[in-house]
């Protein structure tokens, strides 16, 4: 390959996939832009979420976004969400996924499945990463603390525009809870909170984690960042916090920046 052929590689397409409690979604990345080039697809993740039902599907979205006209080449690396801490291919953590995931090698397992090279990210780092690079994040130096708030609360921690990946700050203790189980996007319609009630078990939570990192800026993903009106304006903290700018997408972007990144196909 000449010099010229190994610069056009950098930044090329890839194919992302989030996996979700409800959905797998993938699509094909756009690097440059850190958007989709064309749609994304989803399908409903398979009940019970075991290893292998979830590596079929990963697999059928993959082989439905390759026969696209636009798709990369049949032996790209593909890029893989999983939400629970992803160290080395292996899962470590199952808060809210079906528990025969706990320490599976879901890179072996996906990489042996789509005879691709396959990376594997947290979900919430890969939101991070998206945000960092192409969203709300772009160009702030020091700590930018990404926090999702769905099934669980996912966060990504990025420094100077690089991720310190694992960081499970939904996990955190307070008030003698798991701060997900009273905090999460699904904790409030679970206890049917107003948007007031709700704000108030978010600043207890946001402040202790200002506390703790005193960041640059605070970026709120998940579904209910679209909803964010309704909570942000709530908030009394002396960090910025804003909403996340790739919305639905992150997950899928952050999964190709993540592949790229490991095999220098972006910088
Ligand atoms: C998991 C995290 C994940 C988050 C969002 C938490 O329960 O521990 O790893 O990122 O949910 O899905």
């Amino acid at each position: 390959m000449t010099k010229k052929d190994e610069k056009t590689k950098k930044n090329a397409p890839l194919i992302g996939i989030d996996i979700g409690g409800s959905g797998i979604k993938g699509g094909i990345v756009d690097l440059k832009k850190g958007k989709l080039v064309g749609d994304r697809l989803r399908v409903p993740t398979p009940q019970p979420a075991t290893p292998e039902a979830v590596a079929a599907v990963v697999a059928q979205v993959v082989t439905e976004l390759s026969s696209r006209p636009d798709a990369p080449p049949a032996d790209s690396p593909v890029g893989v969400t999983f939400p629970g801490i992803i160290q080395h291919g292996v899962v470590h953590s199952a808060a809210n996924v079906d528990h025969s995931w706990l320490n599976m090698d879901i890179d072996a397992l996906l990489t042996a499945r789509l005879r691709r090279p396959v990376e594997v990210i947290n979900d919430a780092d890969a939101a991070g990463l998206a945000e960092a690079r192409y969203g709300a994040g772009e160009g702030v130096r020091g700590t930018v603390l990404v926090i999702t708030l769905g099934t669980g609360i996912g966060s990504a921690f990025i420094f100077n525009g690089k991720l310190v990946p694992n960081a499970e700050l939904g996990h955190l203790e307070i008030d003698g809870f798991d701060a997900e189980s009273k905090a999460s996007a699904v904790a409030r319609e679970r206890d049917g909170l107003s948007w007031a009630e709700y704000s108030v078990l978010l600043q207890r939570y946001f402040s202790h984690v200002e506390f703790l990192f005193s960041p640059e800026l605070f970026i709120v993903g998940g579904g209910i960042s679209k909803r964010a009106d309704e909570f942000l304006p709530r908030m009394s903290l002396r960090t910025p916090i804003v909403p996340a700018e790739l919305k639905n997408d992150a997950g899928i972007v952050g999964a190709a920046i993540e592949v790229a990144l490991t095999h220098k196909l972006a910088k």
